[in-house]
């Protein structure tokens, strides 16, 4: 009898090995084996299984993890770059505040691998600027594992990255739309300043009247219209044209789907049964007036019908930053939306 109680105890363990992480096997296989063997009262087994398993899952620190409710904020960064300019610290921080609840995450090329909290604590601390924020997380961004199961691995096997043209743009058009299949939220361009919540967790934007916007968006994981994307990203590829795997695949899909929606008031559309924001919602300064967030106003707009601001960085090749003191909109909002990282660059004359 007590035999045969201790031969069930041990599939029972087996059973519940399977369920734990390579990782996490490692330190805890040798630990419960050590139990089994040493301790003679099979009564105490189960209660110290469950135990080493709710620890296990507790353990397991990663992207997926993170962002297992669907609703975060992603950010990414596809060059090597590890010092992020202001306006990305900006773009992060006001999302941080705006969305308390919800975790906010850069994905940077140049990261080294995150496998615990305490790896998290430390790449946090290289942030000074965004460190004091727990909702803000930073992962590594790696693109043959984040393709890979996706229509983007063919083409991300065959593209040569250095004899494209456009690569940094190429290859965050194609991780955004990796990242909300595997991770779904919300997208930001790292030049969007978030200024209040964005009621919708699946919408698109439109960026004008005839053209959809690439900069931010919102989909649950695994949503058909991400895949629908990445087909479309794969089968029409041309790395030669600017912006013909960003707006223009994002129009191309929208006019498929829904022909182009046409705004004659201020209100939202839909699309696909999605709501599609009218161009105000991002857009409130178009792109030909991008020199406007470094201009100095008589009175600051108040974008009561925005839910975050573009700021056009591709826009800006003459490297225009926010000045302290110079009375910009610029930084009339990184005083507003991004304070911690307003007294930062004061403080760093960064
Ligand atoms: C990480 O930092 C948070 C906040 O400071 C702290 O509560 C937590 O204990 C830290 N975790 C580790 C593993 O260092
Ligand atoms: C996505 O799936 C939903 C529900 O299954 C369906 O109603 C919708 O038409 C699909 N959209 C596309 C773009 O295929
Ligand atoms: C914008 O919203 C603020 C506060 O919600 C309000 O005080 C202000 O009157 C609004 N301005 C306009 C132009 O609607």
């Amino acid at each position: 009898m007590r035999k045969s109680f201790k031969i069930f105890t041990f599939l029972v363990v087996i059973a519940a090995m399977t369920f734990l992480s390579r990782s996490a096997l490692k330190q805890k296989s040798y630990y419960i084996m050590n139990i089994l063997m040493s301790n003679g009262k099979t009564t105490h087994y189960a209660p110290d299984i469950s135990h080493l398993l709710e620890s296990v899952h507790s353990d397991t620190f990663s992207a997926k993890t993170i962002l297992r409710q669907g609703n975060g904020i992603l950010f990414v960064e596809t060059t090597d770059r590890m010092e992020p300019p202001s306006l990305v610290l900006c773009a992060i921080e006001s999302a941080a505040r705006v969305y308390p609840d919800r975790p906010v995450v850069f994905f940077m090329k140049g990261l080294g691998d995150i496998m615990t909290e305490e790896d998290e604590n430390i790449t946090r601390e290289r942030f000074p600027a965004l460190s004091s924020f727990q909702n803000i997380y930073f992962f590594p961004l790696r693109l043959n594992k984040l393709f890979n199961n996706t229509p983007l691995m063919d083409w991300f096997e065959e593209v040569n990255p250095k004899k494209e043209r456009y690569w940094t743009h190429v290859s965050s058009d194609a991780c955004r739309f990796a990242l909300m299949w595997k991770y779904g939220g919300i997208y930001m361009d790292s030049d969007v300043i978030s200024i209040r919540p964005i009621p919708y967790d699946h919408f698109l934007a439109a960026e004008h009247s005839s053209s959809t916007s690439s900069s931010v968006y919102g989909l649950s994981p695994f949503h058909n219209l991400t895949w629908l994307f990445m087909e479309d990203f794969a089968q029409n590829y041309r790395g030669d044209l600017w912006g013909h795997q960003g707006p223009k695949l994002f129009t191309r899909i929208v006019v498929k789907l829904c022909g182009l929606p046409e705004f004659n008031t201020i209100h939202d559309l839909m699309c696909a049964n999605i709501p599609y924001l009218h161009p105000y919602r991002f857009y409130p300064i178009s792109y030909g007036s991008w020199k406007k967030y470094f201009e100095v106003w008589e009175n600051f707009p108040t974008f009561n019908n925005s839910y975050a601001l573009h700021l056009w960085n591709y826009m800006n090749s003459e490297g225009k930053t926010m000045v302290p003191g110079s009375n910009t909109l610029a930084e009339h909002l990184y005083q507003k939306q991004c304070p911690t990282t307003y007294d930062y660059i004061l403080k760093k004359n960064i």
